[in-house]
This record gives C-alpha cells, structure tokens and sequence, in this order.
C-alpha cells in the first residue's frame, strides 16, 4: 500500500514578512518567498507535504496551531518566543512534534533574547543557520516523522 506524505506546516511570526529588507546584517538578504520556496523544493525532495504561512497576531497563531491538519510543526514564533505563554501552550495542547526555528542565534545577542517559551514544548530548536535553520529543520522534522 502506498505511504500518503506527512504533512509540515511551517509557520512564520511577526516581522518575518519583512526579511530581505529588515536588519540585513542580523537576518540576511534573502526574502520570505525565496525562503518558503527553497522549503518547498526540499520537501519535495523529502516527499513531505509542506505548507508554509507568515502570521503577525499572536492570535492567529495560536489558531493555526489549533486548526491541525499537520504532523509536525516547525515554528519561527520571532519576537513572540520570547514572551507568548499563549503560543507555548497551544503548542503544548494540540501535542504535535514541534521544531524551534531562528534564522539569527539568539543566545548570542541581546539578554531578553535568550529566553524562549518555546523551547520547553519543543523537540528541539535550530538557531543561528539563517534560512539554512528552516531546512535543517525540516530534515529533522522528516526524521522524526519516519519513525
Ligand atoms: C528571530 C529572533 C527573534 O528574537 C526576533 O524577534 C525575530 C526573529 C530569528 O529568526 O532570528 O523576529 O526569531
């Protein structure tokens, strides 16, 4: 019987919409679209089904986090890692295998950046690799997912 691909959502918090063009020298040159396009290119590499949405309410995110339809999630909550209780706990309910992404390594930058609720209800977090963060954890996600 044929496998049906596993299914990744791939969410993008506030600020991301912006890449290419916000804080070149922390988050690099290459834009959102050029980011979603290269994980699409590598699930399908992967036969993973990806789908990949950029949400600036934490709200909205917390929602799409509900809504389900994903095996796994790989999560770039930006500015709200580091104090959504909210997003930690939706994450924490819908109890699906969850990856932590930055793009810029934020244990090495300002104090309040060290912080991550995310962290806690995570498989992991990937930080620092810039656009690369998101494949290696797509790579991640497909390993978890095949076992
Ligand atoms: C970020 C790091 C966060 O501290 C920041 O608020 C972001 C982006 C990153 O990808 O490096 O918006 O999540």
């Amino acid at each position: 019987m044929k496998k049906t691909a596993k299914k990744v959502l791939v969410i993008h918090g506030p600020n991301l919409n912006l890449l290419g063009r916000r804080e070149t020298d922390i988050y690099g040159m290459k834009s959102l679209s050029a980011i979603n396009k290269s994980i699409s290119v590598l699930a399908s590499e992967l036969g993973i089904h990806v789908k990949t949405i950029q949400l600036n309410s934490e709200g909205d995110i917390v929602n799409v986090i509900h809504k389900g339809g994903y095996d796994a999630l790989i999560i770039n909550p930006a500015a709200y890692t580091h104090t959504s209780v909210a997003i930690r706990d939706a994450i924490a309910a819908v109890g699906k295998p969850t990856i932590e992404v930055h793009l810029s390594n934020i244990s090495r930058r300002e104090e309040f950046r060290k912080l991550s609720f995310i962290t806690g209800v995570s498989v992991g977090q990937i930080s620092g690799f810039g656009p690369e963060s998101y494949l290696l954890a797509l790579r991640a996600a497909a390993s978890i997912l095949s076992q």
